[in-house]
């Protein structure tokens, strides 16, 4: 049995079970971000010393990432601290470039170590990642990004070998502004001989705090006003011998505070969140007043204070749209239609950046919302209320929208495969119960 790093969450419990229908109220702090961990975990590899990431989450894909991380030869050490892990990482000696399937194929994003082992080995063997509940996922973006920067890349059966001699600077523009294949190629990039310019780039906060601990251990990555227009990002590379250790301040996860801020706004009441990164949540701030919720921010414990309308009258809007960074984010698009469900009027979401990622749809009709979904387009037509079900989580984001959807509705619901939602919520039901709800693991 491999022993994984979670505490808070327990591990043998695979349900939430929860009584709907009371207001919210409370406080609690957010943690650490998982997208923004798994990538500057990876760039550890990069580093012949030891680094260390304070305040990361303590969720089940930062401990695959450490398995994986593992598996190269790299030292972790773990300690737990009130707020999440802080994870010590000495790649001082790498020994290995294949990774375990069991890990790669557990969390998608183990695809961008490839860029950091070729960027420190010269060489990577990893599974290909298959489809997912989400979406097809495909990673030619990555593949040919890093073939760029000189890469050979060939599969075997299903696993990609990516080898070379020496990774060269070089223009790549993105067809789309992939958030993995930007992460990817930075990694890659680092250490290239010359100078990469990525052109299209993605420009979530992911990424620029990936560049910033980066620079801080010796890269040189420049992030001038064209990267913030066009997402023109320049890498000049750095000889590996000239990175060194840096440590690491984690920086909150938006799309954990966003959940909360949705949950508030479906089940009533008020609540103060702590910690929460203000300037990264416009779009979603957007949406929420315009349900009718008021929104305060005082910047000492950067505190956000969220209220629903008063008695439950929730507003739909008509239209939003997922998009890239600093549009709405496709990680709330299911929490979102977990509140849109009890609010007035309908609200149609056009889905982006996945292909399909509406299955959260199917279990709140369970719960008796009105919602038809055709393609990449949702059509939700508010109810008076949802009623308490068995439902199940099909993946992450939509797994922490059905705990969303039970805080809202009369009586008892139970969300099962709470492993989907262990991947990136700390302990959402210790944060909902600072926050007043009636739930529990069962
Ligand atoms: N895409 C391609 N080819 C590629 C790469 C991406 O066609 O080579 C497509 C994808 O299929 C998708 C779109 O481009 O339709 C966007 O994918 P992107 O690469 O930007 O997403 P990602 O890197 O796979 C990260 C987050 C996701 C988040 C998206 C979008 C991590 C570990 N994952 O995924 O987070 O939804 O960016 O912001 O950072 C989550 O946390 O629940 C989650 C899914």
């Amino acid at each position: 049995m491999v022993k994984l790093y979670m505490t808070r969450c327990k591990n043998n419990s695979n349900s939430i079970k929860m009584e709907g229908g009371s207001p919210l109220g409370g406080s609690v702090r957010i943690q650490g971000s998982k997208n923004a961990a798994l990538p500057i975990m990876a760039a550890c590899l990069l580093i012949p010393g030891k680094c260390t990431l304070r305040g990361c989450p303590d969720i089940t894909d930062v401990a695959y990432m450490i398995r994986l991380l593992e598996s190269t030869g790299a030292g972790v050490e773990v300690s737990h601290t009130a707020e999440g892990i802080d994870i010590s990482i000495d790649a001082g000696n790498i020994s290995g470039c294949r990774l375990p399937s069991r890990y790669v194929k557990a969390m998608r994003s183990s695809v961008i170590l490839m860029g950091a082992l070729l960027g420190r080995t010269g060489e990577a063997y990893v599974d290909y990642p298959g489809g997912c509940v989400i979406g097809e996922r495909p990673i030619d973006m990555h593949l040919s990004g890093l073939e760029k920067l000189g890469a050979q890349i060939w599969t075997e059966g299903n696993r990609i070998h990516a080898y070379a001699d020496e990774l060269a600077g070089a223009q790549i523009r993105l067809p789309f502004s992939s958030v993995g294949a930007t992460q990817n190629i930075i990694l890659a990039a680092a250490t290239a001989k010359g100078t990469t310019v990525i052109k299209n780039a993605a420009r979530e906060p992911e990424i620029t705090v990936l560049c910033e601990f980066l620079n801080k251990a010796g890269a040189e990555i420049i992030l001038t006003e064209s990267f913030w227009t066009e997402g023109r990002l320049i890498i000049k590379g750095t000889p590996l011998s000239k990175l060194h250790a840096a440590d690491f301040d984690m920086i909150p996860d938006r799309i954990v505070a966003g959940t909360y801020m949705f949950a508030a706004m479906a089940a009533g009441g008020s609540v103060n969140l702590e910690n929460v990164p203000i300037e990264q949540l416009h779009s979603v701030c957007a949406v929420i007043s315009k349900m009718g919720g008021s929104i305060t921010y005082s910047p000492k414990g950067k505190t956000l204070k969220v209220s629903a309308p008063e008695k439950r009258e929730l507003k739909n809007i008509d239209f939003i749209e997922t998009d890239v960074y600093p549009g709405f984010p496709t990680d709330l698009q299911s929490p979102l239609m977990a509140a849109a469900s009890t609010a007035k009027g309908s609200l149609t979401i056009k889905e982006s950046i996945f292909s399909s990622r509406f299955k959260i749809a199917e279990e709140l009709r369970r719960m008796g919302a009105d919602i038809v979904t055709d393609g990449d387009t949702a059509v939700i037509k508010g109810v008076a209320a949802l009623s308490g079900r068995n439902v199940i989580a099909h993946e992450l984001r939509g797994g922490a929208a059905l705990v969303i959807a039970g805080l809202a509705a009369s009586g008892i619901t139970t969300v099962s495969d709470i492993s989907y939602i262990n991947r990136g919520y700390q302990d959402i039901v210790g944060d909902l119960r600072c926050l007043g709800a009636r739930i529990s693991y069962e």
